[in-house]
């Protein structure tokens, strides 16, 4: 009976664990470790650096052994490993750091998100706000407006913040005015502003979760529209005077 239940167990925390990882949030760690530790050597797929490129390391090598030169590179190589020794010579005794601090489901989650080409896969709320859909603004606008919840919970942004918008503005005035804040910031920028609270928030719950990937951007794609939408109606007003003003979008760029 014990045991049955035993591997029941494992059963399920193996489901849990594959779950975890398609939906990308078992990777986020997988990814900053990656990202701190290893790419001042290596790149994914964009060449050797220091060390060889990591894309496609998991079809050349068993899994067994990449966890144990990563844990301990000189290791493997002082017992004679000719795979092992075999790198080391090729890129000219470059020692490699250990990493024994990382364990091996930490090291085996980094294999994992390489594998899934996890360095190539943007986040949702990493692409440009230039290639939003009608559909992302739209919900973007909601959003924003507080027609739509946030998954997460938290007050819309409209409760604090101002933005021209004429099928709706809001008027909120704790926070400054974002009609601009899109041509402020700069797509990159504001996706990392995005990804935590405006300090008020901050206070209540500094690990609370936040925007969900996709609400971030479709946030930032409705600011984009609305920052690129005053500045086509103040150039059209500015050329053509008031009437024209009124169809701005037929005198946008080709
Ligand atoms: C200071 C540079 C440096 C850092 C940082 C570094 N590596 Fe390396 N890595 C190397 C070098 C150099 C090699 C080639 C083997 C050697 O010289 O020991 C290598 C080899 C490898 C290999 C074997 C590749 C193959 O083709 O078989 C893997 C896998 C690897 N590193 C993973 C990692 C991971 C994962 C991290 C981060 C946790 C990391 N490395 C951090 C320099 C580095
Ligand atoms: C409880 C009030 C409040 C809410 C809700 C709120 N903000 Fe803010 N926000 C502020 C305040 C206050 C500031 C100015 C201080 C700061 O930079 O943190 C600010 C600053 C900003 C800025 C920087 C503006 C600039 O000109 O530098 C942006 C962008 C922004 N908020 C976007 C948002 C978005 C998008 C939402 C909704 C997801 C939101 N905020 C929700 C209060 C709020």
């Amino acid at each position: 009976m014990q045991r049955t239940f035993g591997m029941l167990g494992v059963v399920v925390g193996i489901l849990v664990l594959v779950a975890g990882s398609a939906s990308g949030g078992d990777f986020a760690e997988a990814k900053k470790t990656f990202n701190q530790r290893c790419t001042a050597c290596h790149t994914f797929g964009k060449g050797v650096k220091v060390g060889p490129d990591l894309k496609g390391v998991g079809e050349r090598r068993e899994r067994a052994w990449l966890i144990r030169f990563i844990r301990s590179s000189q290791s493997l190589i002082k017992s004679g490993d000719p795979v092992a020794v075999g790198l080391f010579r090729e890129f000219k005794q470059e020692r490699m750091p250990d990493w024994t601090d990382l364990s091996e489901p930490q090291i085996d989650g980094i294999l994992q998100w390489l594998a899934a080409n996890g360095p190539e896969q943007k986040e949702p709320d990493e692409r440009n706000a230039e290639v939003a859909s009608p559909a992302e603004i739209e919900m973007g606008r909601s959003l924003f407006h507080g027609q739509a919840p946030l998954a997460n919970g938290g007050a819309a942004c409209s409760t604090c913040h101002g933005i021209h918008d004429a099928a709706g503005s809001s008027a909120g005035s704790l926070g400054p005015e974002l009609t601009q804040a899109y041509f402020k910031y700069q797509d990159r920028a504001l996706t990392l502003f995005l990804r935590h609270p405006c300090f008020q928030r901050k206070a209540q719950r500094t690990s609370a979760p936040y925007l969900t990937p996709r609400e971030s951007f479709a946030i930032k794609s409705y600011l984009r529209q609305r920052a690129a939408g005053s500045a086509s109606e103040v150039k059209a007003a500015a050329s053509m005077g008031a009437q024209s003003a009124a169809s701005p979008s037929k005198r946008g760029t080709p």
